[in-house]
């Protein structure tokens, strides 16, 4: 494609893609003001879902940790008295988020630990790490939070071969959770799982060719052959959050019907529009556009602010399973009529499943196979 061309496709997909989510923000406010959900899942003091340390400490999984969203629900999960594990990319970041939190909050439990979710080796890796760290501080694993996400804005290719941005913000989640599955399953304190999605989902109106984000590249020749290539960075992004909220949904399922005892419940927290690093593969003067424009219609929050759907989610009563949580307060949402077909859902499930299945049904990772 002629490069003159393709800058324009480009810009053309940028300012569609802040006008679309504008609108998806929207209706998610809108939703939330004007139709009454009964629903709302506020911890009470009395709730079993609080952290009970007298068998040994609690532990909670955040990834994407060292920055926006993920650090702000770490600092929030460790007041609450969780053991918590940053876990990320970057060594140097995660420690800086770590020492800045002890010197804030003495008390508090925080460790780092690595874990690239666009690579298999590296979720397979920290899994090994964090079944030996249970292990060697009887640790109870209660809550895995998968936060870590990207917004890409050219095509990368993975050494497995997958897209950048789907193995980050859903094929990674999708198996790291798998691999952790037996050790939050060894919890002495049911279990949980919060999954960060986000409103964009509901740009996503059909399912043709959908999976078919999910399959295997050819590795590029060299990177000049990926930048020549118009990436849909929009479609890309909504089509993984769609993933992970299906992801949830599927899980929950087979959670409640095939392993009934297993006491594992799942979650999605939607943080709303927040104002973090994740634009920062767009350019700046683009992003400082949006953010302004954002912020004068009051929709743009701080990270703070923007954790609280996480936390809610985090520390809504036992029961709760299979919600989405939106706009603080406890509050969830109905999600997108696509995210909520059972079949698609399923078939999710199964295709994501093959792509892994050496890794998921070959690791003993935890102590026991897979247990889905
Ligand atoms: N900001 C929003 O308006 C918004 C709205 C809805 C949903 N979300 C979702 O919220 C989550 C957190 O995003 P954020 O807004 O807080 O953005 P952010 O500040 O950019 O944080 C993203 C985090 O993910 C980590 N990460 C990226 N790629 C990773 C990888 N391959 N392995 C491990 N960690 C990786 C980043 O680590 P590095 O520092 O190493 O890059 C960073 O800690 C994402 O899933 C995002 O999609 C955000």
């Amino acid at each position: 494609m002629n490069k003159g061309l393709r800058n324009v496709l480009h810009w053309l997909n940028l300012w569609h893609m802040g006008i679309m989510w504008v609108i998806a923000i929207l209706l998610s406010y809108f939703k939330l003001l004007f139709y009454s959900y009964p629903e709302s899942y506020v911890l009470s003091p009395h709730s079993a879902f609080t952290v009970n340390q007298e068998s040994g400490p609690v532990a909670c999984i955040i990834t994407g940790a060292s920055s926006g969203i993920g650090k702000a629900a770490a600092e929030a999960v460790a007041l609450k008295g969780y053991h918590v594990i940053l876990a990320g990319r970057s060594m140097a970041s995660l420690y800086q988020v770590a020492e800045e939190l002890q010197r804030h909050h003495k008390s508090i439990m925080v460790e780092v630990l690595v874990v690239d979710v666009s690579s298999t080796d590296s979720i397979i890796r920290f899994v090994e790490t964090v079944a030996k760290l249970v292990d060697d501080k009887s640790l109870s694993l209660q809550l895995l939070i998968n936060n870590a996400g990207i917004l890409a804005t050219t095509e990368r290719i993975t050494a497995e071969g997958y897209d950048s941005m789907i193995m980050t913000n859903y094929l990674g989640h999708y198996l790291l959770t798998r691999l952790l599955l037996p050790i939050l399953q060894r919890s002495r304190v049911p279990a949980r799982i919060v999954n960060v999605g986000s409103f964009t989902h509901r740009c996503v109106k059909g399912s043709d060719h959908l999976f078919s984000l999910l399959s295997k590249r050819e590795l590029p020749k060299n990177e000049a052959s990926l930048k020549n290539k118009a990436y849909q960075i929009a479609h890309i992004y909504e089509a993984s959050k769609l993933f992970m909220v299906m992801f949830t949904y599927e899980l929950h399922h087979r959670l409640c019907t095939e392993t009934p005892s297993m006491r594992i419940t799942a979650l999605v927290a939607d943080p709303g529009i927040v104002h973090t690093a994740i634009f920062r593969e767009l350019p700046r003067w683009f992003s400082t556009c949006i953010f302004l424009l954002l912020r004068c219609t009051w929709l743009l929050q701080s990270s703070e602010v923007g954790c609280r759907a996480v936390v809610d989610a985090a520390f809504a009563p036992l029961g709760c399973s299979a919600k989405y949580f939106f706009g603080g307060q406890g509050r969830v949402l109905a999600t997108s009529p696509l995210s909520c077909n059972k079949q698609l859902a399923n078939d999710l499930w199964i295709l994501s499943e093959r792509l892994f299945s050496d890794t998921i049904l070959g690791t003993t990772i935890g102590g026991k196979n897979s247990v889905l």
